[in-house]
């Protein structure tokens, strides 16, 4: 199936430092939203331009409380990223995204770093008939956070494809 690594961000001072040099080459850092962010990098690694993305255990309902998880896209210079989520259920908030389970998309980014006051695009949360299943980015970085609230609806969660294309 796809290219798919993970990496996980803590506080350890050694994983840092693995995930720093990993991404020296290309000169990039990924900077968490909180310092309590997990990251899932896609890269074209091995000339791979495409891949399987999915929320965690899918389609095994995910848990509560994933406080902030971060999926990271980085293609080559002069590309961009198209995803497309072709399974979506989170647990939708009757006051909105924003209070319930949520993936928050940003699709304009000049490098893979974000933090709390880095503008977004859009709020995905319900059922795969609530949202717009493709996004596009303008440059060669797309970040998306998954986050879970306290409640456990048993929600499977989503499961996506993405592409790097040649702009
Ligand atoms: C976010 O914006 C606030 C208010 O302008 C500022 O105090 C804070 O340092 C900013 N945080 C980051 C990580 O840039
Ligand atoms: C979720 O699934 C568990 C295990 O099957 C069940 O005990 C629980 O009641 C379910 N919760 C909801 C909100 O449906």
């Amino acid at each position: 199936m796809g290219t798919r690594k993970k990496k996980t961000m803590s506080q350890s001072a050694l994983i840092l430092i693995e995930l720093l040099s990993l991404l020296t080459s290309r000169s990039t850092l990924v900077s968490a939203v909180s310092a309590d962010c997990k990251c899932i990098m896609f890269d074209s690694t091995y000339n791979k331009d495409y891949g399987v993305f999915t929320s965690p255990n899918w389609p095994v309902p995910y848990e509560d409380n994933i406080n902030c998880l971060l999926y990271t896209f980085v293609a080559r210079e002069n590309y961009l990223i198209k995803v497309i989520f072709e399974e979506f259920d989170l647990g939708r908030s009757n006051l909105g995204c924003k209070f319930g389970d949520y993936v928050k998309l940003y699709l304009h980014l000049k490098e893979p770093l974000i933090n709390q006051n880095t503008s977004y695009n859009t709020f995905l949360c319900g059922k795969l008939s609530d949202i717009q299943q493709t996004h596009y980015s303008s440059g060669n970085t797309l970040i998306f956070e998954f986050h879970s609230d306290w409640r456990q609806e048993n929600n499977t969660g989503f499961r996506g494809t993405f592409r790097f294309l040649n702009k």
